[in-house]
């Protein structure tokens, strides 16, 4: 049974396939952990979906089961935080508290035509000055506009104020703190930045893209801080204080203590999310990254990133599993991968659904290259792991390009990182150092940190960074002209993705 005077802050980081609470102590390490699954719902190719009703169960479930694990009652627990999945949208009925249609998921590619239609004559770049991303299915605002066109009847609810529109932050939020009895409709800056719809240099609703793309404001969160007391959870978490909300890839770079200007992390879990933090001013991107908050802790100036986001990394594992059927489980890749001394000259390009960072081409679509009788599955088990490398060193280029920064050592974290062989291509194709934390958990870390710096659990940041420990380095070991041949042969390859859809 823990001390009663030490200090525990509870995190819920409610992600694509998973939802999972982590309780830590005072000096960041891990108290307890629970993690459920949901369903992943696919009514049509190109289209995902999740029961938001769902969502919440499994984090109520998992709320209760990490706190039982950790022998705590929920008045021992500091202040409560919020990481999740970005980007993902729901629409629920203010006074029934139901969804009106099962969430749309990042990955969802519905609103393809859609974007291409707002763009209009200026194109994919129609909002990029004001929000810093351009314009592709991947972000919630035409998600949200979709969903009012097609649900019957919609549009006139949510002009009369009968609707609320969420990201998922937002629909842990206004359950945790009531619901339909007075709970609290809230967003933070890291996750309104990723609906196309806030304005990066005043953090607001932009009335202009609201327009365009016919979204009522009367259905919009009121936006905050990513570390403030937004309420005060009823229920199982009486009395907590719900005290941070960061979409993942930001809480990351919170968690990985990447506070100073420069620093970066890359997270590698269904895709890859390489954030470099630009200081407080949005660095506009010229080559092919997003301009995105990386946090805002109370009234204190708000943090920037550039960030390179892969849709698909770890999800190439997975389907070289469920798909191919070539390993039983992931972990096998490794193994497989590491019995031959190279690819053999194959590639795989995973544009499954499109290129996102740096080519935004929702043209593309997935190609094996290079093949020959001599390629193995060995042989394409690498090519599945070097494919998240080379798409790791072309966001990181383009990083390069924006910010004139260059990255002198990766920190890293997410699934994949326990893959040595992969962790050591990846430091051979940047010819920089990676590094992985002792707490890889990085996520939920920094949804805690945030409720805990806002409820004075911890001071300030210099005491969070001195918390931060490196487990393990891999240095670069592949020589220059190897290096330069291969990536040759990834943008020949990258090439042939690009087209495919008419
Ligand atoms: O932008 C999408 C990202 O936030 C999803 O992260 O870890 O839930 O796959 P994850």
């Amino acid at each position: 049974m823990p001390d009663s005077s030490e200090k525990f802050v509870a995190a819920i980081d409610q992600g694509t396939t998973s939802s999972r609470c982590i309780i830590f102590d005072q000096d960041g390490a891990i108290v307890a952990v629970d993690q459920r699954e949901h369903r992943q719902i696919f009514p049509k190719p190109g289209w995902v979906e999740h029961d938001a009703t769902e969502i919440w169960s499994k984090v109520q479930a998992v709320v209760a089961g990490a706190i039982a694990k950790a022998g705590l009652r929920a008045d021992q627990l500091s202040a409560l935080g919020i990481t999740n999945q970005r980007e993902t949208t729901v629409l629920w009925d203010r006074a029934t508290g139901k969804p009106v249609h099962n969430a749309i998921v990042w990955q969802d590619t519905r609103t393809s035509a859609l974007c291409n239609e707002l763009g209009g004559a200026d194109g994919q770049d129609r909002f990029r000055e004001q929000t810093g991303l351009p314009l592709a299915s991947y972000f919630s605002g035409p998600k949200a506009a979709w969903l009012l066109d097609n649900v019957p009847g919609l549009r006139a609810r949510a002009e009369r104020g009968e609707i609320a529109f969420g990201t998922i932050d937002s629909w842990l939020i206004w359950n945790l703190t009531g619901g339909t009895d007075g709970g609290k409709h809230v967003t933070d800056v890291t996750n309104a930045g990723r609906t196309m719809l806030m304005n990066l240099e005043t953090l607001q609703w932009d009335q202009s893209i609201l327009s365009a793309m016919n979204v009522p404001e009367a259905v919009l969160p009121e936006i905050r801080s990513s570390a403030e007391v937004y309420g005060t959870a009823v229920g199982q978490l009486s009395g907590v204080p719900v005290a941070s909300a960061l979409g993942d890839q930001q809480a990351a770079v919170f968690g990985q203590a990447c506070y100073d200007t420069g620093t970066a992390k890359n997270t590698y879990g269904t895709g890859s999310f390489l954030l470099l933090n630009t200081g407080n001013r949005p660095v506009p991107s010229k080559s092919g990254l997003l301009t995105t908050m990386g946090y805002k802790i109370g009234s204190e100036a708000p943090v920037y990133c550039l960030e390179g986001s892969i849709a698909i990394t770890g999800a190439l594992v997975q389907w070289f599993r469920d798909q191919l059927g070539i390993i039983r489980n992931a972990d096998e890749i490794e193994a497989l991968a590491a019995s031959v001394d190279d690819n053999g000259g194959a590639y795989i390009v995973p544009a499954f659904s499109g290129l996102y960072a740096p080519y935004w081409r929702s043209d593309a679509r997935g190609v094996v290259t290079g093949l020959t009788r001599y390629v193995t599955k060995a042989h394409l088990a690498r090519a599945v792991l070097e494919a998240t490398s080379w798409q790791t060193r072309e966001v990181v280029d383009a990083m390069y390009q924006d910010s004139g920064v260059r990255i002198t050592t990766l920190k890293v974290d997410g699934g994949m990182t326990k893959n040595n062989l992969l962790m050591q291509h990846q430091a051979d194709v940047l010819g920089v150092p990676v590094i992985r934390p002792k707490v890889s958990e990085t996520t939920c870390l920094g949804a805690a940190y945030a409720a805990g710096l806002a409820t004075g659990v911890w001071n300030d940041l210099d005491e969070l960074k001195a918390h931060w420990q490196q487990d393990v380095e891999w240095s670069p070991r592949m020589d220059a002209a190897s290096r330069d041949r291969e990536f040759h042969n990834w943008h020949k390859a990258v090439e042939r993705s690009f087209g495919w859809l008419e």
